[in-house]
């Protein structure tokens, strides 16, 4: 990456995220030589540790993996360690930013010279309570006066349309829209990122997705574990502000949007706003919420919570091209399987002279994850002398396609667009409004205990009745066929 030296402070340093996510991420760039030599990264928390303490903490998350051969993992992780400077302080008071600025200076003097631009990244891996006043002391103490300042940030942005907005406000008070990035990890996903060139550029694709042929889609997010743990922040939100109003909602404009005018992120981003604006309100009948048995075991969870931990919702989206075609977002906990998908399916073909009808319909699905790849489930003639129908599929697993291929994290994709100033991939503000426009009136029903909560067993495929839903909605399971995926030889 060219262009001056790059402070990376990570804000939340001790913690999960921290040490799960954003310095792996930083790591794999910085191993595969997208960070300039003039680098230093910055731990920032509250508790008192050393440097070493720090590295003890991340070293085990960090895979050497694609490293250059001529060097020692080992040695390659060491160097990386050694950019990290650990620093302890407050949120609530400023001191510790006037430190953490002297720190950066300091470092920006010795390194990049007077003359030279620099670079500053804040990563914000903190609860959002904090949020409000460590942007405060970023702004008071640490801007660049060189070059550019970016903060990123990362959900729960509020939790309803009123928090979410007010929070909006504050930061927005403090940085430009330019300087904030809002992370959804969804959108570093590799199949989420190719959703628009399969969409656009194919021209398969191009004439039928649309109301005529398309009769419905799914968005699923399925997880085979509970909140094991994590229940503290889990049950405030619930799995519709945890999974659906964010990432399934930009999983869903990347499959309903328009073609943008082009990709820059203000076209990409416009073209979302407008599509999630023509969502109509989301109506009871067209929603399954249940939770788990044995989620109130859970001790970091509330006596008597009645937060869901499942949720099917369908969405329609009243414009010309998806008038009438239900899109059904479900999301679980402790689901029978791990996967996140998206399923279109087709409409009949007319005239049904194989009578192959319950064989079952087209379909196109992109397995976002694990094992990903893209299938279309279709129907043809059984291999042998009878003249059967019989389904089948044409398979793009990507590990047989791409078979040295590592596909990127996430985070590591987006914390690279930070740095390149790319905000195709972010949400922008009135996005995350409008995806709050939305599924607002439902929460504060949902909170009010207003709808029926359903108990489903774990590792079960959820409530029966989120399967009547979909049945309802006309989607048409396939019997007897299963899409496994390939093993390699
Ligand atoms: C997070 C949610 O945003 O996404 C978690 O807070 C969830 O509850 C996680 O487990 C799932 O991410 P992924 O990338 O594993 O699908």
């Amino acid at each position: 990456v060219a262009g001056g030296g790059l402070s990376i402070v990570v804000l939340g340093a001790s913690g999960d995220l921290a040490k799960k996510k954003t310095f792996p991420a930083i790591f794999n760039l910085y191993k595969q030589g997208f960070l300039p030599n003039e680098l230093q990264i910055i731990g920032y928390a509250r508790s008192n540790m050393t440097n070493e303490d720090l590295y003890k903490k991340i070293r085990g998350y960090l895979k050497p993996g694609r490293t250059d051969p001529m060097k020692k993992p080992e040695d390659v992780i060491n160097q990386f360690l050694n950019k990290i400077t650990y620093l302890h302080g407050d949120y609530n008071a400023d001191e510790g930013f006037i430190t953490l600025n002297e720190e950066v200076s300091k470092f920006e003097q010795e390194k990049c010279g007077e003359d030279r631009r620099t670079r500053r990244l804040f990563y914000l891996a903190l609860p959002p309570s904090v949020y409000p006043v460590v942007s405060q002391w970023i702004r008071k103490h640490c801007m660049n006066t060189r070059g550019w300042t970016r903060v990123v940030v990362e959900k729960p942005f509020g939790k309803d349309l009123d928090s979410a907005e007010a929070l909006s406000s504050q930061l927005g008070a403090l940085f430009s829209e330019e300087q904030l990035y809002r992370i959804d990890h969804y959108l570093g996903k590799e199949l989420v990122q190719n959703l628009l060139v399969m969409r656009f550029s194919n021209r398969f694709f191009v004439p039928i997705w649309n109301r005529d042929n398309i009769a419905s889609v799914q968005i699923v997010f399925k997880e085979d574990f509970g909140t094991e743990g994590r229940g503290g922040y889990f049950d405030e939100y619930g799995i519709i502000r945890d999974i659906i109003q964010n990432h399934l909602v930009q999983v869903l404009c990347l499959v309903t949007m328009e073609k943008p005018v082009s990709l820059h992120p203000e076209h990409v981003r416009d073209e979302k706003v407008k599509v999630l604006r023509c969502v109509e309100p989301i109506r009871d009948e067209d929603v399954v919420i249940g939770q788990y048995e044995g989620y109130k075991d859970d001790p970091t969870v509330r006596k008597n919570t009645t937060t869901p931990t499942f949720a099917s919702i369908a969405l329609r989206i009243n414009n010309e091209r998806w008038d009438g075609v239900p899109f059904i977002i479900k999301a679980g906990k402790a689901l029978d399987s791990r996967k996140a998908e998206v399923r279109v399916q087709f409409k009949d073909a007319p005239g049904d002279i194989f009578k192959c009808k319950k064989q079952g319909r087209n379909e196109f699905v992109m397995r976002l994850q694990p094992n990903e790849a893209m299938y279309m489930k279709l129907t043809m003639k059984e291999p042998g002398l009878e003249m059967k129908a019989t389904q089948s599929e044409l398979d793009m697993s990507y590990s047989l396609r791409y078979q040295d291929v590592v596909i990127p994290e996430a985070y590591e994709r987006l914390i690279l667009d930070t740095i390149r100033g790319d905000q195709q991939h972010f949400v922008r503000r009135d996005e995350l409004k409008v995806a709050w426009e939305i599924f607002t009136p439902l929460l504060h029903r949902i909170d009010a205990g207003k709808l029926p909560l359903v108990s489903y067993k774990q590792g079960s495929r959820g409530p029966t009745e989120a399967n009547d839903l979909i049945t309802r909605l006309g989607y048409v399971r396939t019997d007897g066929y299963c899409w496994k995926p390939p093993t390699l030889k």
